[in-house]
């Protein structure tokens, strides 16, 4: 299988959950292209079967990068996005946050999630799973590393968490 792994990161979080993916996906034997999004990169979707997209939560939405990189592919694939959005046989997308939740917890990571997967489902992907990681805050909100609605979330995706995602990770591929 060709599998893109497509991410932002600002602070570092997302990134890391990028890396265990990419680990994962190798040692399952698959090809992989890792890719942090930039606004103005190029990307041939259509030509991967599984594709992994994550970022980070900023002011309950993804970042700008991501955000700009898929209005970009939207118009790009303009023609190939169909009335009702046929499935295309065989073609998957994993859909996935780093979030703090310092306020209202997972209410603050949804629309990002829902969002980030969008394209994919417009084009016909089936979108096999959603997931939400915590991820520290860095910076002056780290108050709510320790006060937030996930309780302490200092120094995660620690060690724990990227194990579970490389497992995560192993399971999805036989989907
Ligand atoms: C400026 C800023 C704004 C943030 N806004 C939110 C938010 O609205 N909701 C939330 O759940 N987390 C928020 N976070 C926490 C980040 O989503 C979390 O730390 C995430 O793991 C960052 O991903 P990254 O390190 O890959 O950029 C914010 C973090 C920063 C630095």
């Amino acid at each position: 299988m060709k599998i893109l792994n497509l991410y932002y990161s600002a602070t570092g979080n997302t990134a890391k959950v990028a890396e265990q993916i990419e680990k994962a996906i190798r040692t399952e034997g698959h090809e992989v292209t890792t890719v942090k999004a930039t606004k103005d990169i190029d990307l041939d979707i259509l030509a991967y079967d599984y594709v992994f997209i994550g970022c980070g939560v900023f002011m309950w939405l993804p970042g700008k990068p991501l955000m700009k990189l898929i209005n970009n592919l939207q118009k790009k694939y303009r023609e190939e996005i169909k009335s009702a959005a046929p499935r295309r046989p065989g073609k998957k997308a994993i859909v996935y946050c780093t979030f703090g939740g310092g306020h209202t917890g997972a209410n603050e990571a949804v629309a990002v999630v829902k969002y980030s997967g969008q394209l994919f489902d417009h084009l016909g992907y089936e979108i096999i799973a959603e997931w939400y990681f915590p991820g520290e805050y860095h910076g002056k909100h780290e108050n709510l590393n320790i006060e937030g609605r996930l309780g302490k979330i200092s120094g995660r995706p620690n060690e724990g968490d990227l194990q579970e995602i490389y497992e995560k990770v192993i399971a999805i591929l036989r989907v």
